[in-house]
């Protein structure tokens, strides 16, 4: 019952019953965070005149992975180019000026391989194709040439767990027990199935034990998640290459990067051969392993990144630069949440610093609000999109790496239609437009896009200049202005005693960000001493019209902030 929906419903349910603070790590007033700039990085000028600085300038070198923000597409519902109600690549690439205008540096595309689709895509029959619902190979190259035209990377997500069922790996394997590739599951020919220490994902969503009979050779085969998607054994080196050549197969096609499912369950230990106990679940060190082989496939390359679906777990740091790049953390999305819900920065400053406390260099966590296996943001925060947007402030101005997942930028809502399982809600077609089929097809969408999106739409938003989807634009400006601060620690902003605000400030690059935010429902009025922080003007997104800040003003800066408000300053110094 641990998987990151779970959690997430769970971080929802103790936010919507007001227990903020405590979802995660607790609101923690005495954090002290020393700041430093551990990450030199150029600091274009801050000058007034100055447009956005391009991800194409930015996001070029090696470490693109720690400045950039990632966007993460859902293939089947971000824009259905043909009218069969099904997104596809065409239809990313028909919108990859939209997604360049957020000022994204990458974007990770959901599994877009032939597929039964028991698993949404993460069920791969074929790991290097295209299914015919999402296009061709040459419309995925397409897409990478013009997403680079951009400036923007590309990630493929890639499921080395386990295939489909319908995998032609997997249809030899149960042909017979003594089919060559019969090694490449994992069987248990002698008799009753056996508890692995690493119990199978989460009952609740892949309704399974683990083992299931295979009517062929009426043995069991073992799968971490639903039947239709058995684990591939990695103790066989056969599978380990084929997967190596996978990884090689779309590196030479030109993605940047991959995003690596379920890295923690690669290898079953039986209980009872169990080494050295519990702590190995997850940790298996073989898997580690198989890691650093493929870092230095990636290395093969120039400017990769990998980014592990592994729960900021330590042992997937490895030195900072033998493993991954990213690692996603789900302890600071709690923690995120629940800031984002109280309007309160301290648990995300926590979490983040009690986690990163062993960061090696080179190595980042990747953060986020939402993704496809978690409800929406706005569903954290009661469908109020003045704190959706406050989530995303934080999300863009703290520490870590952003994943911005598709809507989320328009405060999209969790839908309520299932065609797979209840993960769909938050896999709704993205609203262009407002209107029946929301932009998203001509035809009839595979999946009923979501309420609310009169508001929750691109057309709507894009002429709002303080819409959420403005807000981000401006937000992710600012921060590619920056240089993209990824890794300097974020510390509280003294001297908000006395007035509703809350605050923090990092510095990295050169450059000093400073963000308060107003956690109540009802406006607030405060008078600020900024003149230790503010060595000259600053530049200003806020979420409302703040008044102007000159010399003269820094000691004392009145500021009526909206209820959930929230303004962010930059200097360089
Ligand atoms: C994690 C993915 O995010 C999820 O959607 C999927 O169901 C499992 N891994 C299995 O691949
Ligand atoms: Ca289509």
């Amino acid at each position: 019952m641990n998987t990151p929906w779970v959690r997430g419903l769970l971080a929802a349910l103790l936010l919507a019953a007001g227990a903020c603070g405590g979802a995660g790590a607790a609101a923690d007033a005495g954090q002290d965070v020393s700041l430093d700039t551990r990450d030199a990085v150029a600091v274009p000028d801050l000058a007034p005149d100055d447009g956005p600085a391009t991800p194409a300038e930015l996001f070029q070198g090696p470490d693109w992975y720690r400045h950039a923000v990632l966007y993460q597409v859902w293939v089947r519902s971000f824009f259905d180019s043909n009218g069969d109600g099904i997104g596809d690549l065409k239809g990313i690439t028909a919108k990859l000026d939209y997604v360049a205008s957020l000022g994204v540096g990458a974007i990770w595309l959901s599994p877009f391989y032939p597929t039964p689709y028991v698993d949404s895509g993460y069920d791969v029959a074929d790991y290097q194709g295209v299914d015919p619902a999402y296009g061709t190979l040459a419309d995925f190259d397409e897409l990478v040439a013009q997403a680079h035209a951009r400036g923007l990377r590309v990630m493929n997500d890639v499921v080395f767990n386990h295939t489909s069922a319908a995998h032609p790996w997997y249809v030899q394997s149960r042909a017979s027990t003594s089919n060559p590739k019969r090694d490449w599951y994992v069987w248990d020919d002698d008799g009753a199935p056996f508890p692995f220490l690493c119990p199978p994902g989460d009952p609740a969503v892949f309704g399974a034990t683990g083992w299931t009979e295979d009517a062929t050779t009426h043995t069991w085969y073992y799968h971490h998640f639903y039947p239709g998607q058995p684990d591939l054994n990695y103790e066989n080196p056969d599978v380990v290459a084929a997967m190596q050549d996978v990884v090689r197969f779309w590196l030479e096609r030109g993605v940047d990067g991959f995003r690596v499912d379920a890295i923690g369950t690669l290898f079953e230990t039986p209980a009872a051969l169990s080494p050295t106990g519990q702590e190995i679940c997850d940790a298996d060190p073989r898997t580690f392993a198989f890691c650093r082989e493929l870092r230095t496939i990636l290395d093969g390359y120039p400017n990769r990144a990998m980014l592990a679906e592994a729960d900021g777990s330590a042992p997937y740091f490895g030195s900072g630069s033998d493993t991954f790049h990213l690692s996603m953390s789900f302890e600071v999305t709690v923690n995120l949440l629940a800031s984002a819900a109280a309007g309160d920065a301290r648990p995300a400053i926590k979490a983040w610093s009690r986690l990163s406390a062993s960061l090696p260099e080179g190595f980042q966590f990747a953060t986020f609000l939402s993704n496809h296996d978690r409800p929406r943001v706005t569903g954290g925060v009661k469908d109020d999109p003045r704190r959706a947007m406050l989530g995303a402030a934080l999300l863009l101005t703290l520490p870590g790496t952003p994943i911005v997942y598709y809507g989320d930028e328009l405060a999209m809502r969790n839908g309520s239609d299932v065609v797979v399982d209840v993960r769909d809600r938050s896999r709704t077609p993205m609203p262009w437009t407002a209107g029946p089929g929301v932009g998203f097809t001509t035809g009839t969408p595979w999946l009923d896009p979501a309420a609310g999106s009169d508001v929750a739409n691109v057309a709507t938003q894009e002429a709002d200049p303080r819409s959420n989807l403005n807000l981000h634009r401006q937000l992710i400006a600012l921060r590619n202005r920056l240089g993209g601060p990824g890794t300097a620690p974020a510390t509280e902003l003294p001297g908000l005693e006395g007035t509703p605000f809350r605050g923090f400030v990092r510095e990295e690059g050169g450059a000093r960000l400073i963000v308060i935010v107003n956690g109540h429902d009802t406006a607030g009025e405060g008078t600020l001493d900024l003149s230790a922080w503010l060595t000259r003007e600053p530049e200003v997104v806020a979420s409302f019209d703040a008044p102007a800040l000159a010399t003269e003003t820094y000691a004392s800066w009145t500021l009526t902030m909206p209820a959930y408000g929230f303004v962010v300053l930059a200097v360089k110094f």
